[in-house]
């Protein structure tokens, strides 16, 4: 039964606010209309927000995962799908009927890709975050390896992941400045029509990628606020407060129901103790009461969705509609 109504909903819920969501949905638009941002589902692994972003006019979408990439093909938004990470089977992806891009940085990836049956590819490249991408020297032959074995090398990505959550905009702006021209030193050894590259924390300052990877942008986190980018807060979670101490109060919404990577999420006019399991318990500056609901404010959106079936999305404290959380799992 879909309650009218966040007093009828069983807590923790995610809460979507409707109108900050659309705010920041046209917001990004404005700023990089169409094919200039590719949006990122990790971090909201739902296909009705995906449709969303379509509707305000992107049709070219980022994911994570084999899952997401399957998801959004069953949900017909499959136009142009990048899998910017890198796997070692592709089968499943060289299984759907959808243009499928995937990030390759070795020639493992690559022999992956071609016997996985996914017929493009991008050139994955370190441009400062130590995870995946291979150094910008190797790119040029990773791409002629690349087409050696059959495969089309769309271009090229590497994500300043570093850069993107720094609140100090400068900093941001020269690391991004800096990841990008690795970028581009690599484009010109590789080639081809995509520099794919960003993220909510640059989406205005990079201006080297051909296409930004945002994802947080839509929903936004405690992390992200910091920046004074022109987004707002749109996710929550609800919780019950289950009791009352003297100087505390505990509601049902843990660890379990938070990602909690970024630091502890916090409760306006209350500060944050600590987080278990199940409880978050908080000080509240005015009295709290057993019953009461209260919003808590991720640090992380992307684990935070992760946990969830569902977001019940709402205007004010009314509940306009419910969207599954279906591209989780792997
Ligand atoms: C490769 C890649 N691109 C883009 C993003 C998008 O970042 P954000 O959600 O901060 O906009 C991420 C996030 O982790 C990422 O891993």
């Amino acid at each position: 039964m879909t309650a009218h109504s966040i007093v009828d909903l069983q807590t923790p819920a995610l809460l979507v606010d409707a109108e900050a969501l659309e705010y920041n949905l046209v917001t990004m638009a404005a700023a990089r209309p169409g094919a200039q941002l590719r949006p990122h589902v990790k971090a909201h692994k739902c296909t009705t927000l995906a449709r969303r972003q379509a509707a305000h006019g992107h049709h070219t979408f980022t994911c994570a995962t084999i899952r997401e990439v399957e998801g959004m093909v069953a949900a017909g938004l499959a136009d142009d799908l990048l899998l910017a990470n890198e796997v070692l089977d592709a089968r499943r992806l060289g299984a759907l009927e959808a243009r499928v891009t995937v990030a390759v940085d070795s020639a493992h990836t690559i022999a992956a890709a071609a016997a996985g049956g996914v017929r493009e590819v991008v050139i994955d490249v370190n441009v400062g975050l130590p995870r995946c991408g291979c150094a910008p020297e190797d790119a040029g032959r990773l791409a002629d390896l690349a087409r050696a074995t059959g495969l089309s090398v769309r271009g090229v990505m590497g994500y300043e992941g570093h850069a993107v959550g720094l609140d100090d905009r400068a900093t941001r702006e020269r690391l991004c400045e800096e990841s990008m021209q690795r970028l581009l030193a690599a484009h010109a050894q590789v080639g081809g029509a995509l520099i794919s590259a960003g993220a909510t924390g640059t989406y205005d300052c990079n201006r080297w990628a051909t296409e930004i990877q945002a994802g947080s942008y839509a929903l936004m986190d405690t992390a992200y606020a910091k920046l004074a980018l022109p987004f707002r807060r749109a996710l929550s979670v609800l919780a019950t407060v289950i009791s009352v101490s003297a100087g505390h109060a505990v509601a049902d919404c843990g660890l379990k129901a938070l990602g909690m990577d970024h630091g502890n999420p916090s409760i306006d006019d209350a500060t944050v103790w600590f987080c278990s399991d199940e409880h978050i318990t908080f000080a509240a500056a005015a009295a709290v009461r057993v019953g009461d609901r209260i919003r808590v404010w991720p640090g992380h959106i992307d684990p935070t969705v992760a946990y969830h079936e569902r977001m019940h999305v709402v205007s004010g404290e009314r509940v306009v509609d419910v969207w599954p959380v279906d591209l989780r799992g792997w």
